[in-house]
């Protein structure tokens, strides 16, 4: 076990497909005594704490400097957990856990009496996920209590899919980071709400509604018409425009304006992000990035970290194509944008 200790917080290396039992233990003891912890997930690295104690919960919020009415994800070891956490458990959220959990997908349920208020942010219903990643699912069963776990990076700042990049946000602001490497997916979970008539989608994610729908019919709008203002009251406060930014502009652009840019050569400054796997011959800064999805998703925000620096102006990113394989990718890429 490597120990690497970074101003006051600790950081911890696991290894992700078998993390071993004394390693767990130590985050698990931190987490026992209301202390904070990065852990690796499937998707990006959370922020963990107690999900039973408010005061372990409140320092979650401190840390990333989040408002109190932003309500928190708690991380499960089983559907037991889940169910006990939820005043009702409908049919559509049986389908959808028994289809894809473990895994990236958030379902939000009316809560139970269990749930204290500091995570639901005053709401009368939770968000619950319990995660693929052989470390969060050895942290949850070895603290014995839900995790809450939001994104570990400072408020409207790009989730962190390397211990690196929490450490860039909140490097003595938490107590440890257990480094298990680059995550897989990349982006944040699937977001479905169970509560109304049907299931609907608050915030995409690579589980996409095809495959979803497969499963349960869904409803509501899509995520377009329901991203709301940062001022509105909002059933999903995720849904702000101004979140997962990188410190410097990034700017959105279609292809012909893309390619048009890099003919160009670019500016001083510009970094040109896209391609997507046609490799464009350009002097500009230029990251070829990959055609498919899943692997677009697990680069983007290791390449939205990389030129947050300041030797970096502007940040120009081809559009993805459209469809819902790449929905997930887009939401991101327009909120970045913002
Ligand atoms: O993949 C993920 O979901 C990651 C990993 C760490 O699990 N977590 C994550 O958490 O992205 P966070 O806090 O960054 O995003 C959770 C989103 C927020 O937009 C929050 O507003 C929304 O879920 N949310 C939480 N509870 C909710 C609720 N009861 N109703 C509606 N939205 C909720
Ligand atoms: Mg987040």
């Amino acid at each position: 076990m490597t120990k690497i200790s970074r101003s006051s917080t600790e950081v911890i290396e696991v290894d992700p497909h078998a993390p071993d039992v004394e390693t767990i233990e130590v985050a698990a003891e931190v987490l026992r005594d209301d202390g904070i912890v990065a852990f690796p997930t499937e998707t990006v690295y959370g922020l963990g704490a107690r999900a039973s104690s408010p005061v372990a919960v409140q320092k979650v919020f401190d840390a990333k400097g989040r408002p109190a009415t932003n309500p928190l994800i708690l991380h499960v070891a089983d559907l037991d957990q889940a169910r006990r956490l939820a005043a009702t458990w409908p049919e559509a959220a049986q389908r959808l856990a028994e289809a894809f959990w473990p895994g990236p997908l958030t379902l939000v349920v009316r809560r139970s009496e269990r749930v204290v208020d500091e995570v639901c942010a005053g709401l009368d219903t939770v968000a619950i996920r319990m995660p693929a990643h052989p470390v969060a699912r050895a942290l949850v069963e070895a603290v014995g209590d839900p995790l809450a776990a939001p994104s570990a990076n400072r408020y409207t700042e790009v989730s962190p899919t390397t211990a690196d990049h929490v450490l860039k946000g909140l490097s003595g602001r938490i107590d440890l980071v257990v480094d298990g490497g680059a995550t897989e997916v990349g982006v944040e979970s699937t977001l479905v709400s169970v509560v109304g008539e049907k299931p609907t989608v608050l915030r995409p994610g690579m589980i996409d509604r095809s495959q979803l729908s497969k499963v349960v019919e869904l409803g509501g709008l899509g995520d377009e018409e329901r991203v709301v203002d940062e001022s509105e009251p909002r059933h999903s406060p995720g849904l702000s425009r101004r979140h997962y930014s990188p410190g410097v502009t990034l700017r959105l652009v279609e292809s012909k304006e893309f390619i048009r840019l890099c003919e160009d050569e670019g500016q001083r400054g510009m970094v040109l992000v896209g391609g997507l796997g046609a490799p464009i011959d350009s002097d500009a800064a230029f990251v070829e990035m990959p055609p498919e999805p899943e692997e677009y998703a697990r680069q983007l925000y290791s390449v939205l970290h990389r030129f947050d620096g300041d030797d970096v102006d502007e940040i120009i990113v081809e559009m993805p194509p459209e469809g819902q394989r790449w929905e997930a990718i887009r939401d991101r890429l327009r909120r970045a944008a913002d």
